[in-house]
């Protein structure tokens, strides 16, 4: 792999590893060991650690550069490992058969002497929590024998990675080992909902769409990030999901020098998706954003995105990306 002038040599070392069952008994043992590891989920590469080894925890922190007050998902394997996490009543429930396992996230309150780490959840009382649609995921938590910790496998800020590739170039050797299974199905973020509120919260849009949850709940969900004095998921800083040339939405063409991010029938330097398919559109967002994101360009100019069922996802990271750098 080629690494452009400026990157020290220590950050060429990732180790990157097809998912054979000799690579997940490795990430097993290492998760054990309070080693970082990258796996695929059905959204995007996760940077993983044992959820309840608190100096495993802080070194994710440490390796993405992320602000410490931005708590983090914890993946398990099975549903039955959820009960010692968290305390779930009968709507955690009822999503959970419906939706897991999938790209749905759910906020709950901690359970009395829920042995995962403090740090995790930056000393929130409440946990995310996920159970990953991809068996790589879940062969690793399995192996590994304990629940996961695992934000994006990207340094803080930058757009998330959908291919073993990506996280190596962003996380160098930072994380022991990738396991590799190939790009992510989804290709956008889980869906964040708060279930400890009395309404059901949507924190962050993604891979479950807010339709999908409101016909399975049978009530509206609140929504924070559209309405700005609603408190916010810790996370959702605006400026996000960032790649280094500015990005312009909602163009209908590319200015000189810009790079243009179609969408539908239309002429464009990548099309995420030529068909009009917003889950293609999606699987293709963050590693088309990384391919334009290149200094034969000025900026990258991206197509408007209709913001019905993925589209809410995809537009969601889109401004992130495209908002004032802090
Ligand atoms: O698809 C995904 O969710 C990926 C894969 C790896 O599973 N993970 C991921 O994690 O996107 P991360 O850390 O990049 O995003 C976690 C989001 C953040 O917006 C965070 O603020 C929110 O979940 N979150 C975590 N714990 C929370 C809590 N206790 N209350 C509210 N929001 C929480
Ligand atoms: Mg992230």
């Amino acid at each position: 792999m080629f690494y452009g002038a400026g990157m020290s040599l220590s950050q060429t070392h990732a180790r990157i590893e097809p998912a054979t069952d000799h690579a997940i008994a490795l990430a097993g043992d290492m998760l054990r060991h309070g080693q970082l590891v990258a796996f695929p989920t059905e959204t995007v590469y996760g940077l993983g650690a044992d959820a309840t080894d608190d100096r495993a925890v802080a070194a994710i922190y440490a390796a993405k550069g992320r602000p410490s007050f931005n708590p983090l998902i914890v993946h398990v394997a099975d549903l039955d490992d959820c009960a010692a996490l968290v305390r779930l009543d009968d709507r955690a429930r009822q999503v959970m058969t419906r939706f897991w396992p999938g790209p749905l996230t759910l906020v709950l309150p901690r359970a009395d002497n829920s042995p995962v780490s403090l740090l995790a959840s930056a000393g929130l009382d409440t946990l995310a929590i996920r159970m990953p649609d991809h068996p790589v995921a879940r062969a690793v938590i399995r192996a590994a024998g304990r629940p996961v910790a695992a934000p994006s496998a990207n340094r803080s800020g930058a757009v998330s990675p959908t291919l073993a590739e990506h996280v190596a170039e962003s996380l160098g050797d930072r994380v022991g080992l990738i396991v590799d299974g190939g790009p992510c199905r989804v290709g956008v973020e889980s869906t964040v909902l708060d279930l400890s509120t009395p309404r059901p919260t949507l924190l962050r849009p993604g891979g479950v769409t807010a339709e999908q949850l409101e016909q399975a709940l049978g009530e509206p969900l609140a929504c924070p990030h559209q309405d700005p004095q609603a408190p916010k998921s810790p996370g959702m800083l605006a400026s996000h999901y960032a790649p280094g040339l500015p990005v312009r939405l909602d163009a209908v063409s590319a200015a000189a020098g810009e790079a243009l991010l179609g969408f539908g029938a239309m002429d464009a330097t990548l099309n995420l998706s030529p068909a009009g398919d917003l889950e293609e559109a999606a699987a293709n967002l963050f590693a088309f954003l990384r391919r334009l994101d290149d200094s034969r360009f000025t900026g990258i100019a991206v197509a408007p995105i209709p913001e019905t069922g993925l589209g809410a996802a995809i537009n969601d990271r889109l401004r992130r990306a495209a908002s004032p750098r802090s």
